[in-house]
């Protein structure tokens, strides 16, 4: 019998716990909030079971919610009463998202705000950029209409942005404004290697987003392509992004191994609602447990390199964590 046993480190919870190789905090996750034009509004999202739609005078609810869970950063996305051809709603000084920020960092300063960074949330045709008579996405024109977003945000008080959008020269594009705004101390959490994904499945219907024609193949990456993600990850570090994401993450580990290994920066996976929803539906049908499988999941996803992690489990994995069962 050979001399290496591998089991002698597992037959004791204790040494288990000792030779684990990924250790996880609730520091490095982040939770999505869905911001609903309105007042007093706290609905739950029927494609997002246990997320609820808050009003921006509401959001306190949310944000506490998050920080006795020991959640100290959050990611706003905004869901605007009125879209336009230009999504004016997503750089209203008194839009949806820049009151909910002034609400929370005036009542939790404590709480670091991002903000994602796009229009098709804002835009009547549900594209994450201005489109010309043929439909196209115009990459130039949109990138002037992402910056007056971000600033805003900024101004609005946010602690860091995050452009979804996946136009090129985005990044440059708002670092460039935010610095003519004196606000060179702001970090850029850009959305690096965002793959057109069916897994936006639950958002879009929350976001209203799905594009009204054509699909996102345009500006989104190609899932086939991973040293197209690298080329992507090089040009938003030469653009002055400070942290790079990877989205969706569980189909796509490979490519958060890849860039951790690429780069010496920061690298944020972001579990969508796909892989949210996957777990909840099969958790219902019994097919699996949903608290291991959460788990497992995240874990997996540290496991290949990610420094940090957007969740919609983000509150109830700082539980497991507290709890001893991973981390
Ligand atoms: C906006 C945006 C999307 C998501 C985050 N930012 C939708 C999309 O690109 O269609 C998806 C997040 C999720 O599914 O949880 N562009």
């Amino acid at each position: 019998m050979n001399e290496i046993r591998p089991r002698r480190l597992r037959t004791d919870k204790v040494i288990r716990d000792l030779v684990r190789e990924t250790r996880i905090s609730e520091k490095s996750l982040i939770l999505p909030l869905f911001i609903k034009e309105g007042k007093n509004i706290r609905e739950e999202i029927a494609a997002l079971e246990g997320h609820f739609y808050t009003s921006p005078d509401s959001v306190s609810y949310e944000v506490e919610q998050a920080l006795e869970n020991n959640i100290k950063s959050v990611l706003l996305f905004g869901l605007p009463n009125c879209k336009d051809e230009i999504g004016s709603g997503g750089f209203d000084e008194n839009g949806v998202v820049q009151n909910a920020i002034k609400e929370i960092k005036s009542r939790f300063p404590e709480m670091n705000v991002i903000t994602d960074v796009c229009m098709c949330e804002y835009t009547s045709h549900g594209h994450c950029g201005i489109i010309n008579k043929d439909g196209k996405v115009i990459n130039d024109e949109t990138l002037k209409y992402l910056s007056q977003i971000a600033l805003s945000h900024i101004e609005a008080g946010a602690d860091m942005v995050a452009p979804s959008d996946m136009m090129d020269g985005r990044v440059s594009a708002i670092r460039k404004t935010l610095d003519e705004n004196g606000f060179y101390d702001k970090p850029i959490l850009s959305y690096t290697a965002k793959y057109s994904s069916s897994f936006y499945g639950p958002f879009r219907e929350v976001a209203k987003s799905a594009p009204a024609f054509g699909d996102r193949k345009t500006y989104q990456m190609d899932y086939h392509n991973a040293r197209e993600a690298v080329k992507e990850a090089m040009l938003d570090i030469e653009e002055g992004a400070d942290i790079l994401m990877v989205k969706p993450a569980l189909a796509y580990l490979d490519i958060v191994k890849e860039l951790k290994r690429e780069t010496n920066y920061p690298i944020c996976a972001y579990s969508v609602s796909g892989e949210y929803a996957m777990i909840k539906a099969a958790a219902k049908m019994g097919y699996i447990d949903e608290y291991s499988a959460m788990c497992e999941s995240a874990v997996s996803i540290f496991r290949a390199g990610a420094d940090m992690l957007i969740s919609y489990y983000s509150k109830q994995l700082s539980q497991a964590i507290r709890k001893g069962d991973i981390g």
